[in-house]
């Protein structure tokens, strides 16, 4: 068993579940909660795709249709929290991030990654949220235009993990992401 004081190796933990939901549909961090602030102030959240996780630049990215409510609330507030729980490891990850919302010419080779049939994801006709008069009174074209990356920067980690005795620290670009322990 791994010395259970090591910051680094919990923090290198959460990073790997990241990682492994990017790479893996079936792993737990794949579908994280995605949280905004809608310009009401009211707060909201639905299910992404985590798309990639990189901990060397600390960013995680999520793709979308531009015209999508949270890329609205995006607009009006550019921070968003992201949950995972992963249910084998017995560990919550809650990250905190700015996010830069990115389409057009950037995004071509993030775009040509989406295969033909999942691009269908992004095109929703009439915009998504919006009333139809039957349950399938809508269309799904492939837009090319409508795609956007959201590049999400972290600027705070909290991980928790369940246990005999509970862990939980927080790392956070404040601090040079030295990290604590806080209490669980
Ligand atoms: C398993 C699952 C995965 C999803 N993945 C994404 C995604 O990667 N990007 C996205 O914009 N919406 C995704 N959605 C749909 C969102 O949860 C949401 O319904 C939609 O984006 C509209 O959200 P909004 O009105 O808050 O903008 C997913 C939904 C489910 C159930």
């Amino acid at each position: 068993m791994s010395d259970p004081n090591d910051l680094q190796a919990f923090y290198d933990l959460a990073w790997q579940h990241l990682a492994r939901g990017a790479a893996d549909s079936r792993h737990p961090a794949r579908f994280p909660t995605f949280a905004t602030v809608s310009p009401s102030g009211m707060p909201e959240a639905r299910t992404v795709a985590m798309r990639r996780a990189s901990v060397s630049a600390r960013e995680v990215e999520v793709h979308t249709d531009v015209d999508t409510p949270k890329v609205a609330s995006l607009r009006h507030a550019q921070f968003a929290a992201l949950h995972v729980w992963v249910p084998r490891a017995d560990l919550q990850i809650r990250l905190t991030t700015k996010v830069e919302i990115v389409t057009g010419p950037e995004v071509d080779a993030a775009w040509a990654s989406v295969p033909v049939a999942s691009r269908v994801s992004y095109g929703t006709n009439p915009l998504p949220g919006t009333p139809i008069d039957h349950v399938h009174a809508y269309e799904k074209p492939a837009l090319r235009a409508r795609f956007a990356v959201l590049l999400c920067a972290v600027t705070e980690m909290d991980i928790v993990q369940l246990g005999a005795r509970h862990r939980r620290a927080v790392f956070s670009a404040d601090t040079d992401w030295r990290g604590t322990w806080v209490a669980p």
